[in-house]
């Protein structure tokens, strides 16, 4: 049976494209719509040539009204919508509050409003363990408190998890799947698409593969004084690819009215906690390559430590995270080597 057409939005990005792999392995028909603002066009190419599948691209803004009207026109029969378009540096985010403000939420907001003006059945909304904060118990459930954001970028995704709450409350005719993602990393196993990093890497796995390239001189380890096993901090550090399967689940939750409520949340991550110092372990002993270090202070607003209960999504999606890290690790080495081949990096 023919399936209906899904939108991604910042679908030429990092989780977007390995999504889009997966819809198109799955039998949906993509459109993706990116300014490029954090990506390039030959990610289409790359999509390509893991699916044997072209999916259709549209160069604009989301943030632009007149250009969304004509996207929704043109494509009739969209049916779901996954919304990975955003700004998404927090560092930047505390300079430029107002460019991250505007162009998460209006984002959001012109696809909900294209959404019940064209009949679309669900919107799967990308959002992040930053809501949690500092949480007060690990691992994180979804009813762990929200905590105060500690950056516009993360305000941005509490606001948007409020706004589709509000407006689907309010009674507009679709459903959403919101989900909350640890950190996610690594690369598809083709190493044909990956985490294209802008300038100096402030996330930890782009700046290990870039100083086992040769490219940094050193990574700092931000801090070895926490209250951790080993002093650095903990994250849950999720493959990509699988987390871009539990979008494609998500999807047909919402288009086959499977949901069990108009408004689902759930974490995704593995449920284990990695520390900084552990991830590189990994990254060595994976890959064979070392990855000169020193220890450093603190990085101003880190979190010590979170990682997810995953249990909710386990269960009600069947979805698992699968992929061991070191093989996580592997493939986002295997994708630093192809950048350096292409000449990219
Ligand atoms: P990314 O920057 O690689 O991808 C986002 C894409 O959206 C980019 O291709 C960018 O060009 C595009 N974009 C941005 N604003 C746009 C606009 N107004 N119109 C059209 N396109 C626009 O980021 P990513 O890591 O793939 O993240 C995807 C989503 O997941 C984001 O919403 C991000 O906040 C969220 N998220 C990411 C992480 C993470 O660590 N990577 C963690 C939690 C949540
Ligand atoms: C991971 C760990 C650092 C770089 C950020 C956002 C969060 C979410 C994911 C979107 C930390 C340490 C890092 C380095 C280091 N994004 N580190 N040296 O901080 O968990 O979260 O990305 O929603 O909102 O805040 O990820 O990759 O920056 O850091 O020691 O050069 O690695 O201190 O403990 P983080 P990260």
């Amino acid at each position: 049976m023919k399936k209906d057409r899904i939108l991604v939005t910042g679908g030429t990005g990092y989780i977007g494209s390995h999504t889009v792999v997966e819809l198109q392995e799955a039998g949906y028909p993509v459109v993706i719509v990116d300014n490029l603002s954090n990506s390039n066009r030959d990610v289409v190419d790359g999509i390509e040539k893991i699916t044997g599948i072209r999916p259709d691209f549209v160069e604009a803004d989301c943030t632009d009204l007149a250009a969304m009207e004509k996207l929704f026109s043109d494509y009739p029969d969209i049916k779901g919508i996954i919304n990975f378009a955003a700004s998404k540096a927090v560092g930047e985010s505390m300079q430029k509050p107002i460019l991250y403000y505007r162009n998460n939420l209006n984002t959001l907001m012109n696809l909900l409003d294209m959404m019940a003006k064209y009949g679309t059945k669900g919107i799967v909304f990308s959002s992040s363990c930053t809501v949690y904060g500092e949480p007060d118990e690990n691992p994180v459930t979804e009813s762990a408190p929200i905590k105060k954001a500690t950056s516009p970028y993360g305000n941005t995704k509490q606001i948007s998890e409020e706004i589709i709450e509000d407006v689907i409350r309010a009674g507009a005719p679709f459903k959403s799947v919101i989900l909350r993602y640890f950190n996610p990393v690594g690369a598809h196993p083709s190493a044909l698409i990956g985490e294209l990093p802008n300038g100096v890497p402030q996330n930890l796995i782009p700046f290990v593969t870039q100083t086992a390239m040769g490219i940094r001189k050193e990574l700092s380890v931000f801090g070895n004084d926490y209250n951790t096993p080993d002093g650095s901090c903990i994250r849950d550090y999720i493959n990509v690819v699988d987390l871009a399967k539990a979008h494609v689940i998500a999807v047909e939750r919402m288009l086959e009215d499977k949901s069990e409520a108009p408004v689902e949340i759930f974490n995704l991550g593995t449920g284990v906690g990695l520390s900084v110092l552990e991830l590189i372990d990994s990254f060595e002993r994976s890959t064979g390559v070392k990855v000169p270090r020193k220890i450093v202070g603190r990085r101003a607003g880190d979190i010590e430590k979170v990682w997810a209960n995953p249990k909710h999504a386990n269960d009600v999606l069947g979805w698992k995270a699968e992929t061991p890290i070191d093989d996580t690790m592997k493939s986002a080495w295997a994708w630093q080597c192809a950048l350096r081949e292409r000449g990219i990096m």
